[in-house]
């Protein structure tokens, strides 16, 4: 499979480490940027533009990998997928689920495959917890807790289009929580309740991009959820954790002892004397998966591709996890808790 990947910035080079990993399904044969200075290491290697007009007019491609600003991923994704590419669309799939629509209708009007990178999908913890989950061993699922908090500034110039809400589609939520958001629903399940609290304190920050916010949820399967994200705060140290709390154990993804990775504690188990919690054998729980989950993505791509099935993170799946992001930000511009099933208030 013949793939382009227009965007060279972190998570563009993810995708190109990715496709290294599969030589002998892919290859690399176009790269786009319109920083031309990352263009020059792949001169001699595949095909480089500076130009979009000109990727998508001579390069050769089967499938398009985007890794570019959220503004552009609704017009770039539904113009190769008109143009027969299979498209990998980085996360958070669009600015809104309006724009998901069009994207899903492109990919299914053209048959191309449309798949949406929340690559936690594709990380041995996150498989090896929604497995534990499944088994039964936290017994009925009680609550759950999630934060992420990165600060941005290191990463993007003031003046960056992911600081522009009207650009990005929102703020901490969309441009980072919003693999937290999916784990959600693909560990725990579907949320039916949200209430959002948001700041605006970034003076760098424009059109309602929030830097910090906190939502409650209430899940389908009536466990409480918190989400924790901020994209300002000084030295973070609570980036990326995942708490799970049931009845018969608890279940987290973060540090313990010094030492990352989901640890569990369980009726189900006994542990020895000196431990409070035991490190989950991820391995065991996800075979065969590499510790880069962007590996993991593109082969489960090229596997959906091939036997044209439907993938994990398909279009039509990750416009659920916008159309609840949309429920979070309604519950916190009305400031008041939302009910996702009813489209409307709790209390009305
Ligand atoms: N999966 C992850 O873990 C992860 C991590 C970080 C970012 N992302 C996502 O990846 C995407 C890109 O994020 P980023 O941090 O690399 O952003 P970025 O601002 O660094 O942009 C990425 C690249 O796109 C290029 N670009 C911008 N407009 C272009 C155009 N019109 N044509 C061609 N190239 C263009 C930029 O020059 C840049 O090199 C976003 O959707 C972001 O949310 C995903």
């Amino acid at each position: 499979m013949k793939i382009g990947i227009i965007g060279l910035g972190w998570p563009g080079q993810q995708h190109v480490k990715a496709i290294s990993a599969h030589k002998e399904e892919a290859s690399l044969s176009a790269v786009c940027d319109v920083d031309t200075k990352k263009l020059e290491e792949f001169k001699g290697q595949c095909d480089t533009f500076s130009d979009i007009d000109e990727f998508f007019a001579k390069a050769d491609t089967d499938a398009v990998i985007l890794a570019v600003p959220h503004q552009l991923h609704e017009t770039l994704t539904v113009r190769a997928l008109h143009l027969g590419k299979h498209v990998l669309i980085e996360k958070p799939m669009a600015r809104t689920s309006v724009e998901c629509k069009k994207m899903i209708d492109a990919s299914e009007l053209n048959h191309r495959m449309l798949m949406v990178a929340q690559n936690w999908r594709y990380t041995p913890w996150c498989i090896a917890a929604k497995s534990i989950i499944e088994s039964g061993e936290l017994g009925d699922i009680q609550a759950v807790r999630t934060e992420w908090l990165l600060n941005f500034r290191d990463a993007f110039p003031k003046g960056s289009w992911i600081y522009n809400g009207e650009l990005a589609g929102g703020g901490a939520i969309t441009s980072l929580a919003i693999h937290n958001v999916d784990a959600l629903r693909y560990i725990i399940g579907e949320v039916d309740e949200v209430y959002t609290n948001q700041l605006y304190t970034d003076d760098w920050s424009t059109n309602g991009a929030e830097n910090w916010a906190m939502c409650q949820m209430k899940f389908k399967n009536g466990a409480l959820g918190h989400l924790f994200t901020a994209y300002t705060p000084f030295h973070p140290v609570d980036n990326g954790k995942f708490h799970v709390y049931g009845k018969e154990g608890t279940m987290f993804y973060g540090e313990y002892r010094g030492e990352p990775g989901l640890w569990i504690r369980s009726a189900k188990r006994s542990l020895d004397s000196n431990a409070d919690y035991e490190r989950v054998d991820e391995i065991r729980l996800a075979p065969g998966l590499d510790s880069h989950p962007q590996t993991n993505q593109l082969k489960h791509f090229i596997d959906s591709i091939t036997n044209n099935t439907r993938p994990e993170s398909d279009g039509r799946e990750i416009i659920k996890t916008i159309e609840l992001v949309e429920m979070m930000y309604a519950s916190g511009s009305k400031s008041i808790p939302l009910r996702l099933s009813t489209g409307g208030e709790i209390n009305a």
